[in-house]
């Protein structure tokens, strides 16, 4: 199974919590993280793009840097892991993405993929005059079909003369193209974004679901696979997961309680709110379960919290799910969370008994004392 981490572009990661650590995005601290997780052999970092934070005391995502520029950044820092930028669709011409990322491949030697995201949060384009008004969470798929296309065409071809509704390529140019095959993900969770991916996307981006429950995504990853045997096309599951590990189950159960006792509720309301707006996409969208109360204060993105060998053994259930590739993680402290997942997680998973993970440092301190 690939891992990879998402790394924290926006001030204190994932969690909704005056409990959990405070701390602001900076490309100090990305890379940071991006350079540990190549150390211990992660196959990837993505960062998302957010453009409107959710307010409250923690002032949840009001602070984010912008995803391309960033994992630009990354790229001339590190030399093997992965990297995938996320494109907010609506704010920037695929001409635009199509050259950034053929910047961005060739800083990194052929590493580079993206992330295209149709948008789900109004505020995030009204602040800027670029919501198309809500009619556009019933046709946003289909706006990236086309977007997708160009994209598509100008990685391949370095042209397009692509026509459709919202595109209108007129011998459109990119050189140079890519020296990688450039991958596209996408997160869409909704009938029409699981089409989306089945049809043009190389890997489909999933939540988890619940505490402990590593198998609870199965569902997405097997509409993704019914979605697929219609398009014929190969696009495997990717799933979203916080890891909070301890030496012991009850050490880690105890911060994430912790974390759960300081809810910013203010910003999770503000979250509920935005999930309520969009009542084209279908009545399960995965913007209403990141509010849905049980677990607010991770977005509910399902979450392993235990030992080190407890957390281990669930990451290699998540690796059992049919049509499953790959992990996400998500971390409570993401310098100190890469790093044991490293060390003390990753050397037990049986899902990444391929890795040569360099000698532990921890262990081997261990046994040097012993
Ligand atoms: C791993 C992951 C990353 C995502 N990254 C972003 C992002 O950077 N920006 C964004 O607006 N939405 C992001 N989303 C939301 C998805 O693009 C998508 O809109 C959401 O999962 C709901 O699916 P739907 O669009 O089919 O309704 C992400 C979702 C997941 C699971």
């Amino acid at each position: 199974m690939n891992v990879g981490v998402f790394i924290p572009i926006g001030n204190n990661g994932w969690l909704i919590s005056e409990n959990a650590p405070q701390y602001k995005p900076t490309f100090e601290l990305n890379k940071q993280i991006t350079q540990t997780a190549e150390h211990y052999g992660l196959d990837f970092a993505l960062s998302m793009i957010k453009l409107r934070g959710f307010g409250g005391k923690t002032e949840f995502w009001d602070h984010n840097l912008e995803s391309f520029t960033l994992m630009a950044g990354l790229a001339a820092v590190t030399s093997k892991i992965k990297l995938f930028a996320t494109a907010a669709t609506l704010t920037m011409p695929p001409a635009i993405v199509a050259r950034m990322a053929a910047t961005i491949d060739s800083i990194s030697g052929g590493r580079f993929g993206v992330n295209l995201v149709t948008g789900w949060q109004r505020p995030e384009y009204s602040q800027m005059g670029m919501w198309p008004g809500d009619q556009f969470f019933g046709t946003r798929y289909q706006y990236l079909s086309e977007y997708v296309q160009v994209l598509r065409d100008l990685w391949a071809t370095g042209k397009s003369d692509f026509k459709g509704e919202h595109f209108a390529m007129e011998d459109c140019r990119v050189s140079p193209t890519p020296q990688a095959d450039m991958k596209v993900i996408c997160a869409g969770q909704s009938d029409a974004g699981m089409d989306f991916s089945a049809r043009y996307a190389d890997y489909n981006f999933c939540f988890g679901k619940g505490v402990n429950t590593p198998k609870a995504f199965a569902p997405a990853a097997e509409k993704l696979i019914e979605a697929t045997r219609k398009t014929g096309r190969q696009v495997t599951s990717y799933v979203l997961m916080m890891v909070i590990a301890d030496e012991t189950d009850e050490a880690a159960r105890a911060k994430w309680e912790h974390y759960k006792a300081g809810a910013d509720h203010e910003a999770i309301a503000w979250l509920g709110q935005q999930g309520a707006v969009d009542t084209k996409s279908g009545a399960d969208t995965n913007v209403r379960q990141m509010a849905d109360p049980t677990s607010a204060v991770n977005i509910n993105m399902g979450t392993l919290v235990g030992s080190y060998e407890n957390v281990a053994r669930m990451l290699d259930e998540v690796a059992e799910v049919p049509g499953t590739e790959g992990v996400l993680l998500t971390f409570d402290h993401f310098v100190e969370g890469v790093q044991a997942f490293g060390e003390r997680v990753q050397p037990l998973m049986k899902s990444r008994a391929h890795v040569d993970s360099p000698v532990p440092s921890l262990v081997q301190s261990k046994r040097q004392a012993a």
